[in-house]
């Protein structure tokens, strides 16, 4: 086996190995069909002017917007309760929008439910309960690969590659590991289905800080491979500081977007998000 994985090349490079621009394993999907045209070099995967809430409740996000580019990471922060996760949700399908679009590689995903957005290349690890606990981790990532037709052995080796750990650990009971390793399942779970959006709601909530940066150099390597990260982060500086994208979100609305450096040194994000 090469010393070498797939993650650990140059940022940009084309290794589609577990990147799979034609979608999910062997499923089908139209790629000429859909309303959207895309914006020529605009995001891979945008979730435009959303407003909706749950259910027949009140609008949670006004006029939301959140997007990614191809091998890029963006970073949603700002105040509990402020929507992240809602956002996420909307981008994932799991909310009916009253307004705004969803769109990725310039097709219309909008009216799609979340299992075919699994289809169409997305991936989404939530916030809570992204594991099955009473499954092993090697269940757990087969659980991932559900929809997939083809074999997977491949994918398994290299999420193994990239969380070394996991494979020690591969018999055991996934709710019998520590709260990183954990994490590292639900991501890897995650890449299981060859995404080319992976979408993480708070990937690094409780966790030391020292494993809170190997998840995030992780995550970077993922990204490496020309996976797209959109990733919601209660540690904001440190997240905004791998970002390429930042969007600061209040009340469900866009507070502040900028690259994540600029998000870093804007006085105000620093005064009213960042703690000074
Ligand atoms: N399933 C739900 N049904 C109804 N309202 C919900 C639901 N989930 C969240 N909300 C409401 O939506 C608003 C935004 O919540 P959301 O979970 O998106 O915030 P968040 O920014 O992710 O917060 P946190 O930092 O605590 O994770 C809150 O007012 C919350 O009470
Ligand atoms: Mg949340």
């Amino acid at each position: 086996m090469s010393s070498k994985t797939p993650w650990q090349d140059d940022r940009g490079n084309k290794d589609v190995s577990i990147t799979n621009r034609e979608g999910m394993g062997s499923h089908d999907f139209p790629r000429t069909t859909g309303d959207a045209t895309p914006a020529p070099g605009g995001p891979f995967l945008i979730g435009e002017a959303m407003t909706g809430g749950y259910g027949s409740g009140a609008d949670i996000l006004h006029d939301c917007t959140v997007a990614v580019d191809k091998g890029q990471i963006a970073v949603i922060v700002g105040p509990n309760g402020a929507g992240k996760s809602t956002a996420m949700k909307a981008v994932f399908g799991m909310l009916n929008l009253r307004k705004g679009r969803v769109c990725i590689d310039g097709r219309d995903i909008t009216r799609l439910s979340p299992q075919d957005r699994v289809a169409q290349g997305m991936a989404f690890v939530p916030q809570t309960n992204n594991i099955f606990t009473s499954l092993t981790v090697e269940e757990n990532l087969e659980m991932g690969a559900f929809l997939r037709r083809d074999d997977i052995s491949g994918t398994m080796e290299q999420v193994y590659e990239l969380f070394p750990i996991l494979r020690d650990k591969r018999r055991q009971a996934a709710g019998e590991l520590s709260g990183g390793q954990r994490q590292q399942v639900a991501v890897g779970r995650a890449l299981m289905t060859r995404p080319q959006v992976l979408m993480l709601d708070e990937p690094t909530a409780g966790v030391s800080p020292i494993v809170m940066d190997e998840l995030f150099d992780r995550i970077i390597e993922v990204a490496r491979t020309g996976i797209s990260i959109l990733m919601v982060e209660q540690n904001a500086r440190q997240a905004l500081a791998i970002a390429d994208k930042g969007y600061v979100l209040v009340q469900g609305r866009n507070a502040y977007t900028d690259t994540g450096q600029a998000l870093l040194a804007n006085p105000e994000v620093r005064k009213s998000f960042l703690g000074g």
